[in-house]
């Protein structure tokens, strides 16, 4: 099935409401089960939900106060539920290896001490991990705090997740997943739907952008003349506003900017494009509509955000790389497939360390992704030169093309215990591109 472009309006994935909340703690519940959704007018397609939302309810945290979920897995596979980009104990951090069966639950703790930020929680069930959040399973987890409140930025209504993913269906409408398949994904959905429209006022919004594609990258504009202003990163606010006419998005990387539409006038319909792609479905993913004036805007872009937490000097320094088996067409980290009974790193809480990550060339030239558990980073350079935009805030996944280095700066403080670190475009996790690092103290 097909859609007429911009003809269906833009979802926004429900707020999850805690069962119980105390004085300190929140306390939710969800069951990871299949659902039929109407992707398509007229289609039920079979998906894996999150409580049977096609885009994962949103959680919304606070810091400093605690989260508390119980999963229970509806599906006939095992699941592990990882919060990306989450500052957790290893317990609750979904590592690969730690999954739960079909039929039984698992209580997942989020501490919430971390600044805020748009992390997301995904499925991380090791070899099913790219299969499962293609089929859905993926959802946005925010956490606020008092210096954002105190910023005013744009909020409530006019603060919008997007999460952004490619998809291939057959003539039914079901989803077809094919490991390697990545060419034929030709729809692309924003909040499970394609090509949706969305009505805005002549006012500042926030937009929160989440690419989950397994392996599509994308690059977002409103056109030459139009305007994203970035606020923030993985791991949140950004020091001050950057200004850009184009956002890169990669796998498991969060972008957040305002638009200020007041930059046009009612009756305006602005396309966000990913110029990435090369046909309708995988360019036009958006289209805002002005329909008029804000009744008042009091949000604001204030020239300065967050100052970054100074990560200290490294005392450590690691090299880490990425590489292809050709024999076989597997994905290697540092030569090596995933055994989850190795420890590939070992490191010592409390310390700072520098970590170069290699995509060599010589092999097909192929992109990855390093994303570490626990810990957001400080991109320190990408070949010689400083990283910009976005990419200069905190992060805890960055891209490494062909032929290139990227260095960054990381500290390990709060928890002990064994986290992995993988390439996040999830066919190559699936595949075992993933490490293991164990923190002691
Ligand atoms: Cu979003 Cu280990 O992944
Ligand atoms: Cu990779």
């Amino acid at each position: 099935p097909t859609v007429t472009p911009f003809t269906r309006a833009l979802l926004i994935p429900p707020v999850l409401s805690p069962l119980l909340s105390t004085l300190t703690t929140d306390y939710y519940r969800m069951t990871i089960r299949p659902a039929q959704v109407e992707i398509f007018p007229g289609f039920r397609t079979d998906v894996l939900s999150y409580g049977g939302q096609f885009t994962g309810p949103t959680i919304r945290a606070r810091a400093g106060r605690k989260i508390v979920i119980t999963q229970t897995n509806g599906m006939s596979d095992p699941t592990a539920v990882h919060l990306h980009g989450g500052h957790v104990p290893p317990e609750s951090d979904g590592h690969p290896m730690d999954t739960f069966d079909p039929g039984s639950s698992r209580v997942y703790t989020y501490p919430n001490r971390q600044a805020g930020a748009t992390l997301w929680y995904h499925d991380h069930a090791h070899h099913l991990e790219a299969e499962h959040v293609y089929r859905g399973l993926a959802g946005f987890y925010t956490i606020k705090d008092d210096v954002e409140d105190r910023l005013r930025l744009p909020s409530g209504a006019h603060d919008v997740p997007l999460m952004f993913r490619d998809a291939q269906f057959d003539e039914l409408g079901q989803l077809v997943y094919a490991m390697g398949g990545f060419r034929d994904r030709k729809t692309v959905l924003v909040n499970g739907r394609a090509q949706p429209f969305f009505r805005v006022k002549r006012r500042k919004y926030r937009f929160r952008l989440l690419n989950t594609c397994l392996d599509r990258d994308l690059n977002l504009t409103l056109g030459a003349d139009g305007e994203l202003v970035q606020i923030a990163s993985d791991g949140g606010l950004l020091p001050a506003p950057v200004p850009a006419t184009s956002v890169a998005v990669w796998p498991g990387e969060r972008v957040e900017v305002v638009v200020d539409f007041t930059r046009y006038a009612t009756g305006t319909q602005v396309v966000l494009v990913n110029d990435r792609g090369s046909e309708d479905s995988t360019r036009n993913v958006l289209r805002f509509d002005v329909v008029g004036d804000a009744d008042d805007d009091e949000s604001v872009i204030p020239a300065t955000l967050r100052p970054l937490p100074d990560l200290g000097e490294p005392t450590v320094t690691r090299d880490v790389s990425f590489s292809m088996d050709l024999a076989t067409g597997t994905f290697l980290l540092d030569g090596k497939t995933f055994d989850p009974t190795r420890v590939d790193q070992n490191v010592k809480l409390g310390t700072t360390e520098l970590w170069r990550i290699h995509n060599p060339a010589g092999g097909p030239p192929i992109p990855h992704n390093m994303h570490l558990h626990l810990a957001q980073f400080q991109v320190v350079e990408r070949d010689g030169l400083p990283v910009i935009g976005h990419e200069a805030g905190l992060k805890d996944t960055v891209t490494v093309r062909s032929g290139s280095n990227v260095s960054f700066k990381v500290r390990f403080d709060g928890y002990t215990g064994r986290y992995v670190y993988h390439c996040h475009l999830l066919e190559h996790s699936s595949m075992a591109m993933m490490a293991q690092m164990e923190i002691t103290r």
